[in-house]
């Protein structure tokens, strides 16, 4: 496969897990991850092309070129099956390569994300703002996506939380922000998908999601024929930055579990 080399950051030693970001973020969003979970597992993060150090390249958009590089990634770390788990587009990215990579998969983790594909209203909101940051740069952002990305706790009472969350919408450059908002615009609904998978699933959502409820977490849990489902409190959409911790217990007990370690593992959906 010719293409996209992302730029990853990796901390840890052991099983592989892959992080996938969210939308407009970077892989800078995994901090606490690369920290706290560097002692179970080998914590990979990538930034998706265009975000953070990885370049747009020349391909049209699609989550399907998306899985593409992360397996290309995984050719490249010598790894030959990894965790791979993403946070809203990066669930979608993940869900893609369900789909395309099963065999690289050893556990898959969705975290604030869905399986529906965008109805109609969703893919021209997509394109609309699409060509506003292509044409006066991420402002739209920062107007329209920001205040949904975190829950009410974080909104209200979490002021240097929420303002990490702007400086890294802040920083997504116009490009990336155009060409992924077209590529989630595409995705197919991936529920058949997750229905045929045979590897353990965690699905992990923070309660106060606005953006993918608990409800569509629920859904994903029960349609994988192998799946743990965790609500986490007091997080919206974000919740690997919102409670950084109670994220990293969810993913350590389900390594652990993958692992055929004793761990405190999620309970099954
Ligand atoms: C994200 O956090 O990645 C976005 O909310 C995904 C989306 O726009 O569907």
């Amino acid at each position: 496969m010719d293409g996209v080399q992302l730029y990853t950051r990796s901390a840890g030693e052991g099983l592989p897990v892959v992080l996938l970001h969210a939308f407009p973020m970077s892989s800078a969003m995994w901090l606490a991850q690369r920290e706290g979970l560097s002692s179970v597992c080998k914590v990979i993060t990538p930034d998706l092309r265009g975000f953070g150090g990885s370049v747009l390249g020349e391909d049209d958009p699609s989550l399907d070129v998306m899985a593409d590089d992360v397996a290309r990634l995984l050719d490249h770390e010598g790894v030959d099956r990894a965790v791979v788990g993403g946070l809203s587009m990066g669930g979608y990215v993940t869900m893609a390569m369900c789909r395309r990579h099963p065999d690289r998969l050893r556990g898959v983790i969705l975290a604030d994300t869905k399986a529906g594909a965008d109805p109609e209203a969703a893919r021209s909101n997509r394109e609309r703002i699409a060509a506003a940051v292509l044409e006066e740069g991420t402002s739209v952002l920062l107007e329209e996506v920001l205040p949904g990305l975190v829950g009410q706790t974080t909104a209200q009472r979490r002021a240097m939380v929420f303002g990490r969350v702007r400086g890294l919408v802040q920083a997504a450059p116009p490009t990336a922000v155009a060409w992924a908002q077209r590529a989630m615009a595409g995705r197919p609904d991936s529920f058949d998908t997750l229905r045929a998978l045979k590897t353990p699933v965690l699905v992990i959502v923070g309660e106060e999601d606005e953006i993918t409820s608990p409800a569509d977490a629920g859904a994903m849990a029960e349609a994988v024929p192998d799946g743990r489902l965790v609500v986490i409190e007091k997080a919206g959409h974000l919740s690997a930055i919102e409670q950084p911790e109670a994220f990293n217990r969810a993913v350590s007990g389900f390594v652990a579990e993958l692992a055929g370690g004793i761990g405190e593992s999620p309970s099954r959906g």
